[in-house]
């Protein structure tokens, strides 16, 4: 088979190194990749964006299977430009990804659900919003509509942050249109888990849990990112926590995704906060994670093109999917500067050092060759994976590692796992 995956993070560098260990899969194309993803498969320079340049090359170039990495090309409709053409597409249609596409929506959605979630105001005008938070108690959150690359949702513990936060989003409009619509809603208290599962509709198939470290610096401090490091899966998420997630939030989803002709397939991700009364959703989105993808996926033992296939033919219920029982932890190495400003075309070292080790995976997100060698090109540049039987001995070879990797200002944070250290201890 020929397979496209679009995209060109760490994610994507996941998607295509285990696809590319399926038997099945002869040639694989990354629109655009990345320089780690250009080992295993020919990348080639269209934007994920670009909908129709992507389905004119998957048909001009007889692929088999298209895998769609970011959440932009699904809430633009990539997939049904290529079911227009018959084109093989693993992902939700655009009316389904609106699931991650607008928060009101979402929102909406799981209230007429009953699908548990912090409850919320919606506002088109900036006046009424100001008039709502002037009157409520703080903590809350304000998230903008539509898609804000992951910095949509801020946390509002004082009125004047609550004033500015509205003046730049429903005023001054930083996230465009994103940002016409706001949701306010309670502050949760708890500890924050992914779920994603694989679904065709019907059946739905979790995947390990997974955690999330999304702040910059160590101790969970510092702005918002797109995510420093995971691990799967996460022991707060035990077996009875896992059926009420399946029970209260999984199955209702799917089921009225169905209902209301949004019928989902693909990967759903599920942003939780596990409270004192129940897993509770934050926010949904359509596609696998980033970083979560870079500690499951290496926990898969399954042929993941048959996942793809059987989702995309609607009979996930004949698939067998199995896992491991490693743990996997991942550790992003990120540039200077990141999440604001950075510079690019920093010379990387030490990646030959990792060649050869055992159970240790580098996935490349911003990076690319400029003039016979490696250097920086993103925000998030690598990540570091370790699987092992042993939590210890994971985290421990990820930064034996990551230690070994050196570009001019590179910033990681030494503390992934810690919350799983954290649960064995108690
Ligand atoms: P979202 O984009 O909705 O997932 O929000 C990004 C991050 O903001 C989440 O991972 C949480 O850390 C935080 N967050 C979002 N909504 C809430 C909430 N209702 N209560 C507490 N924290 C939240
Ligand atoms: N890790 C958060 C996300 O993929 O949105």
């Amino acid at each position: 088979m020929k397979i496209l995956v679009v995209g060109s993070g760490g994610r994507e560098h996941a998607l295509v190194w285990k696809l590319h260990s399926s038997p099945l899969v002869k040639k694989i194309y990354a629109a655009p990749g990345n320089a780690g993803i250009s080992t295993l498969a020919e990348c080639v320079q269209i934007a994920s964006e670009d909908l129709v340049g992507l389905a004119d090359f998957a048909e001009k170039n007889y692929v088999d299977l298209t895998v769609v990495g970011p959440e932009l090309p699904l809430t633009l409709g990539i997939v049904d430009e290529f079911k227009k053409r018959n084109l093989s597409i693993f992902g939700p249609t655009k009316k389904a990804a609106e699931i991650e596409g607008s928060k009101v929506f979402a929102k909406k959605f799981m209230k007429k659900h009953h699908i548990p979630t912090a409850s919320f105001r919606i506002f088109d005008k900036p006046d009424e919003a100001l008039d709502f938070v002037k009157s409520a108690d703080m903590p809350l959150v304000i998230k903008a509509d539509g898609l804000a690359a992951g910095k949509g949702a801020v946390i509002i513990e004082d009125l004047n942050t609550g004033i500015s936060v509205i003046q730049k989003m429903m005023v001054e409009k930083v996230f465009k249109d994103a940002g016409k619509r706001v949701v306010v809603e309670d502050f949760l208290e708890g500890e924050e888990a992914t779920i994603l599962a694989f679904t065709d509709g019907k059946t739905i198939l979790p995947m390990p849990s997974s955690q999330d470290h999304k702040k910059i610096y160590d101790g969970d401090r510092g702005p918002n990112t797109g995510g420093m490091g995971a691990y799967a899966p996460a022991p707060v998420v035990d077996d009875r926590m896992m059926r009420r997630i399946y029970d209260e939030i999984l199955e209702p989803t799917i089921v009225g995704m169905e209902q209301e002709e949004r019928t989902f397939k693909g990967a759903l991700y599920a942003g939780l906060m596990l409270t004192d009364r129940g897993p509770k959703v934050m926010e949904f989105n359509c596609r696998f994670g980033d970083p979560e993808t870079q500690v499951i996926l290496p926990l898969l033992k399954s042929d993941l093109v048959e996942i793809f296939m059987s989702i995309i033919e609607g009979d996930l219920s004949l698939q067998e999917v199995e896992w491991t029982d490693d743990f996997a932890i991942c550790v992003i190495l990120a540039s200077a500067g990141y999440p604001g400003k950075y510079e690019k075309g920093k010379e990387i070292f030490g990646l030959e050092k990792i060649e050869g080790a055992e159970d240790v995976l580098i996935f490349h997100a911003g990076t690319k060759q400029a003039r016979g060698t490696l250097v920086t090109n993103g925000g998030r540049v690598l990540g570091v994976t370790g699987t092992d039987k042993n939590v210890e001995k994971a985290i421990n070879k990820v930064y034996v590692f990551v230690d070994k990797i050196k570009f001019d200002g590179v910033q990681f944070r030494r503390d992934i796992g810690y919350r799983v250290r954290r649960v064995k201890k108690a």
